[in-house]
């Protein structure tokens, strides 16, 4: 257990997370749980083997390091994933304690979620100062929302999407495309979150699935995405920002986002790093291992063996995804156990 004094670094002058090509990590993922209530097929094994319960990090020591990625390196937003972030008990609490940091630099406290949980948690998530959802929803049609996701309920992950919303929670939708699976559906999914006005984003699939499912022919790229759009709605392609989505406006006031990782993908201005619920640090999604962070807080602090690691793992950061994805096999560390 990590005491009081511990868990607020106290170093006045915050530096930045800047990798060999220069660019600047602001924005932090944290796994809360491997373990998750879905099988999609993107992600998980069918028969997935959860990592050991000793090694997870307690809600205390997640904090301290995140306390660390904000007051000490300028981490400036972070978000919440898993597995699936709501089989976490005291995910509500977690994010009540990161609202301490934001006197500390913190912007934004965000949590992306498979959304069967979210009616449960909707309110106290909201009451907790979470300023946004993600939701992924990867088919409107409850048979394939069950294939997709192995076992999930459509139906539950409405009302969650609902309850969120009731309860004042930005929601944005993601849904992952793979070709012959979920493409058919992209122009009712548009269709969908354009009449409940609710941003969605298509994803293409990656190689990161744990089956071995992913070839190049399964990406259904950002092209063939808003050619098919292109007959349902008027697109206009929006400038480029900061964000990993290429954006358009359908029917001149709703946006739509892509994050084309494998077409065309966005790592140049990749700001991000991953942590585990076991406290590895990944700085980018494709690297092949992550740094051990526990055993620089566990027993013991040791801020400076700390530091030195985050800032090695950032430095060490890779290109991204291009030049990385000759060695895609990186075992069991997939999607579940590195939150998307
Ligand atoms: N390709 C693309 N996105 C993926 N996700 C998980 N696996 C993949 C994959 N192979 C993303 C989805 C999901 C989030 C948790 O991670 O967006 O909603
Ligand atoms: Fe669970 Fe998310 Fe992976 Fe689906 S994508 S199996 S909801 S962790």
């Amino acid at each position: 257990m990590l005491s009081d004094n511990q868990s607020a670094p106290v170093r006045t002058q915050p530096s930045q997370l800047r990798d060999r090509f220069g660019r600047i990590m602001k924005k932090l993922r944290i796994s809360l749980t491997d373990r998750c209530n879905f099988r999609c097929v993107y992600c998980m094994p069918e028969s997935p083997v959860w990592g050991p319960r000793d090694v997870v990090l307690s809600l205390e020591e997640l904090h301290h390091l995140a306390s660390v990625f904000v007051a000490r390196f300028g981490v400036e937003q972070i978000r919440l994933t898993g597995g699936e972030p709501l089989l976490r008990s005291g995910a509500p609490r977690f994010v009540s304690m990161l609202h301490g940091l934001r006197a500390h630099g913190l912007r934004r406290v965000s949590l992306s979620t498979n959304g069967a949980l979210l009616a449960r948690y909707a309110r106290e998530l909201a009451d907790s100062g979470l300023d946004g959802v993600n939701v992924s929803l990867d088919s409107l049609s409850p048979d394939r929302f069950h294939q997709v996701t192995g076992g999930g309920d459509l139906r539950e992950v409405l009302r969650g999407i609902d309850s969120a919303r009731e309860a004042g929670l930005p929601v944005k939708l993601n849904a992952v495309v793979m070709r012959g699976t979920n493409d058919t559906e992209i122009p009712a999914l548009a269709a969908w979150a354009y009449r409940a006005g609710i941003p969605l984003r298509f994803i293409e699939f990656m190689p990161l699935d744990s089956r071995g499912l992913w070839s190049a022919d399964k990406v259904f790229t950002e092209r063939e995405i808003v050619a098919l759009l292109e007959r349902d709605f008027e697109i206009e392609p929006l400038a480029r920002t900061e964000e990993p989505a290429s954006y358009y406006l359908l029917n001149g006031h709703f946006r739509l986002g892509v994050i084309s990782t494998i077409s065309n993908p966005f790592c140049a201005r990749c700001d991000r790093v991953r942590l585990t619920a076991d406290g590895r640090l990944f700085a980018c999604l494709f690297s092949p291992t992550g740094v051990d962070l526990k055993s620089a807080i566990r027993p013991t602090v040791n801020s400076e063996l700390l530091e030195s690691r985050m800032e090695a793992a950032i430095r060490n950061k890779s290109p991204g995804f291009v030049e990385s994805s000759a060695s895609m096999d990186r075992g069991t560390v997939g999607m579940h156990v590195l939150g998307g």
